[in-house]
Parts: C-alpha cells; structure tokens; sequence
C-alpha cells in the first residue's frame, strides 16, 4: 500500500475556454492502493489514482456536500489497466435523506464509513492502506446502507470500472438564518449537477461519460431512481442554474437502486396495502380505521398507474398485487435461497419454517403466511406523513424556517400539531414530482431516462411497502426498458446480497 503524489499534480489542466471553473484537472490524483476480496472470495490488488472532494458547482450552496471524489484503476494484480474509457459506477451514500459528504473521504468507498466521512480505501499519510477494512467492506452481506454502497464501490474498482462518489445536500441542514437548506428537492439537484460536471469534463475526468451506472441504497435508491428516470428532464433547469451547475447532460446510462424508499406521496397507502394487520414490535396493532382508509387510497391511486405484472401478469391492481408479488418475486426469492442450501441446511430451515411448501425444487406459499413470517412491521401509520410530523419525510419536505410539513392530503387534514391550514403548501405538489420517479416514468414519460434498471430488496424489509420497488419495475418494463428485479430472501433493509452479480451486469449493459 502507499501514495504517491502525482508529480505533474500542480500543473493542472492545459486546454480550456470554460468560464465557469468547474474544470476537472486530470493530474492531480495521488497514488493509492487497496485489496479487494472478490465475492468468491479471491484477494485483488488494486491501485488506483484516486481524486480527493473536487466542488462540482460553481455557486456551491455548501461545498461541503456539493463536491465529489474520483478513483480510477490503474493496475490490478499487477496488471496495468486503462480506465480512460471504462464504464462509470456513480455511487452515492445518501441515506435517510440526510446530508453525505466526501470531503472528508482519503481513498474508494466513502460509504463504507457511514455518513459519508472516512473511508477505506487508502491513506492520506502514506502509511500502509488498511486492506483488510477494505477487504471486509467487500465482502460483507451486510444489513448496514453504507456497507452495501462500499461493496459495490470496492468491486467496481476491481472490475476495472471508474468509481465517483457524489456527496449530495440532505434534509437536516440548516443555515444560520434558520433555514433548511438541504430538503426536498436539494438531494437530486445536487446529484444531477455532480452528473452535470462528469459530462462536461469527458475526456478529463476518467471513465466513459456516456456509460454512467448510478447505485444507491434505500433514500439513496431512491434518488438513484429519480437520477435515472429524470434525465434531462428541464424541470429542474432553473434549481441547476441557480447552483451554478456544468451546462452538460444530467442523463444517465443506467440504474442501480437497492430498497429504493421512493413514491414518498403514495408511500402510506401502500404501506398499509402490504404490512397493514401486521403489529408494531410492541406488539401492537395501528389504527385500523387509518390503515383501511390509507389502504383505499392506494388502491385508487395503483389503478390510475395502470402498470402491468412483469412475464405477463396483467393489469397491476390492489386486489391482485399479492398474488402478483407472491409469484413474480417471493416465491422465486425463497426457491433460489434454499436451492444454494445443502440438504441439511433446507431441511432444517423448512422444519423451522413449515409454511413452506418445497416441492421439485420449488417454494410455494400464502401471502397471509408470508407477512406473519416478516413479522413486526417498522413504522407507524402513516408511515411517512405523519399526522405529528415526526417523520424524516417530513423533514424532507420542511422549507424556510419550517423544519417538517405535510405532503399528503390526508396527512395534512389529520394534522395534530395544531396548525391552522389543513392542506399542503402551494409549493408541495411541484416538489413532489421532483422527488418522484414515478413522476417522470408514469405522469410525464421521459424519454431520456435511464433504459437499464437494476433494483433490489429484502423480503423482510418493512421500511416500505414491496410494491414501490415492485412499481418502479413495473412502471420501467412497461416503456421497453429493460430490468433486472429480484428480492432477497429473509433479508432486511439496505441489504446487497450479490454484488458481484451487479458488477457483471454493469458490464453486460454497458458492453
Ligand atoms: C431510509 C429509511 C427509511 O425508513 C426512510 O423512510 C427513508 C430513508 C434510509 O435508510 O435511507
């Protein structure tokens, strides 16, 4: 492991007649290198040239977020490689809404330390890079949001892939005046401008600009989805511009999205579609009278989707979504789970769990049972708008001095903090289509969007409904685009359990 500082790093670049100083300097990486566990479990010795936090707007609103790192592969297993045309892994850290920053990020992988701080990858001192953490980040099946985001970032590397990490605004950031200014729609502005930089340094930056594969987890999967969906969609010209964001493309090649918590405006009805009789881990049931109503509501609102089953399932309806899900994701899900199983190992899973049916090396089962296996649901309800405000969603959409507001109908009527209006703000319908995919996917289809979706969620994630990722699925397929699905069986949230199947895929798309 070490650094070395590239000699040529202060000579910056030679050729250009931009005025709006985002340029990217080519040469002013530093040397590092890093060991990465491959999923069968190989050691590969990277080195990379790795860029420390470049600002990606010209009128940062806070740099601190609105910068990115680089890293690029130079030689693996000692092998030299040239990454100057290689596909992009865009991968962001964003989770729960919150702010994430690289700035602070000394090598590949900032997600890896959770909030965006430390990383992994190398040292800033030139002392030995500490592999092994890099190595476990890699390897791990972890639960942990970041430590999804850093597998995918260690493998892409060793794949030969150029790895650019964007920090992005989040909702709880607040100026001295008061005001949020990290909410909704901040995140994707933000992330459109770091893509919005990318393109416009092709050819000083490392990696093929038109081959962008953006990953994220959870509010970061969600984004990633919108990044994919929205791409040069002009609705967020005016936001860009006021950043001073690179006039350049913000379209994307591809998505990658693990548990995307996204549709945030129909997110409670479905909620309660999907986990609705299940019991809060107190043992508790919600208000059932909410839950029904909240549940009426999605069932209005996946009508007007009119979105069709992946493999020719049909009209997607609150009534056959169960079914739909059942055959389309769970039961393929446990099938591939206990097909990997020695014999032993199956038949002691399946006597623990006697609501699977295993028959010629098929799953079969009952929604019913499958929701009482998942168990204690995560949230109240409304899950996201809730009637106290006390949701991170409800940071999200906080503007001004106003730290949290209502962004649904209902929530809004059954507020309980007092206020004095019991509808959204003027300003919330716009905002939510700027936060939702669906949005660009359904309403308004954009032409421009990402063709390439890889989504992925654990069976055992409660933090939404299964059909938003389901939707999103559904909603892509349906336009001719082409996706790859699956849910990983008894998995939770943030889960990445096949990194190595992404990092190929990438290859396949981008190829
Ligand atoms: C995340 C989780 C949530 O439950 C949510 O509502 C929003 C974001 C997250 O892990 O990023």
């Amino acid at each position: 492991g070490g650094l070395a500082l590239n000699a040529n790093a202060s000579t910056g670049s030679t050729s250009t007649s931009r005025d709006d100083g985002l340029v990217f300097d080519p040469d002013a990486w530093r040397k590092l290198t890093t060991t990465v566990t491959d999923t069968q479990g190989t050691e590969h010795e990277v080195t990379y040239h790795f860029w420390k936090a470049v600002t990606y707007v010209s009128k940062p609103v806070d740099a601190t977020y609105q910068s990115l790192i680089v890293s690029a592969p130079v030689e693996i297993d000692g092998t030299a490689v040239d990454a100057s045309n290689a596909p992009i892994l865009l991968a962001n850290s964003v989770g729960g809404y919150m702010p994430s920053s690289v700035t602070d990020a000394t090598g590949v992988g900032a997600g890896g330390m959770g909030g965006g701080g430390g990383a992994p990858g190398g040292s800033p001192t030139g002392t030995a890079a500490p592999s092994a953490s890099a190595a476990s980040n890699a390897n791990a099946n972890t639960n942990a949001t970041g430590g999804a985001t850093s597998s995918n970032q260690l493998l892409a590397l060793a794949a030969g892939y150029v790895v650019i990490e964007p920090g992005a605004r989040g909702r709880t950031l607040k100026n001295s005046s008061g005001e949020y200014y990290g909410t909704a729609p901040a995140a994707i502005v933000d992330l459109k401008a770091a893509v919005r930089y990318i393109k416009s340094n092709k050819g000083r930056i490392p990696g093929d600009v038109e081959r962008i594969v953006s990953a994220g987890t959870s509010a970061g999967g969600a984004l990633s989805s919108l990044l994919g969906a929205s791409g040069d969609s002009p609705v967020y010209d005016r936001l860009l511009k006021e950043i001073g964001a690179a006039d350049a493309s913000d379209a994307i090649f591809a998505v990658g999205a693990w548990c995307p918590i996204t549709d945030l405006e129909h997110a409670d009805g479905a909620y309660e579609w999907n986990w609705g009789t299940n019991t809060l881990a107190t043992g508790k049931q919600v208000d059932q009278a909410v839950s029904k109503e909240l549940q009426s509501q999605f069932a209005e609102y996946q009508a007007s989707l009119k979105l069709r089953g992946l493999n020719g399932f049909g009209a997607l309806t609150a009534r056959n979504y169960d079914e739909y899900l059942v055959k389309q994701y769970l039961e393929p899900s446990a099938t591939t789970y206990l097909a990997a199983l020695s014999d032993s190992d199956r038949e002691t899973y399946l006597a623990a769990n006697t609501f699977i049916t295993w028959k010629n090396g098929k799953a079969t089962f009952t929604w019913a049972d499958f929701l009482t296996h998942v168990g204690a649901r995560k949230k109240t309800t409304p899950a996201f708008d809730a009637f106290d405000l006390s949701t991170g969603e409800n940071n999200l959409f906080g503007a001004g001095t106003t730290q949290n507001r209502h962004f649904t109908a209902y929530g809004a009527k059954n507020d309980t903090t007092g206020l004095t209006s019991k509808r959204v703000a003027s300003d919330i319908p716009e905002k939510l289509h700027l936060m939702n995919p669906m949005h660009h996917l359904v309403e308004k289809v954009n032409g421009r969007r990402s063709k390439h979706w890889w989504i992925r969620l654990g069976t055992n994630d409660t933090d939404t409904s299964h059909v938003i990722s389901a939707n999103l699925a559904a909603a892509a397929k349906g336009l001719g685009d082409e996706v790859n699905h699956l849910y990983y069986w008894d998995q939770g949230h943030g889960a990445n359990t096949d990194p190595g199947d992404f990092i190929t895929w990438i290859a396949e798309v981008t190829g």
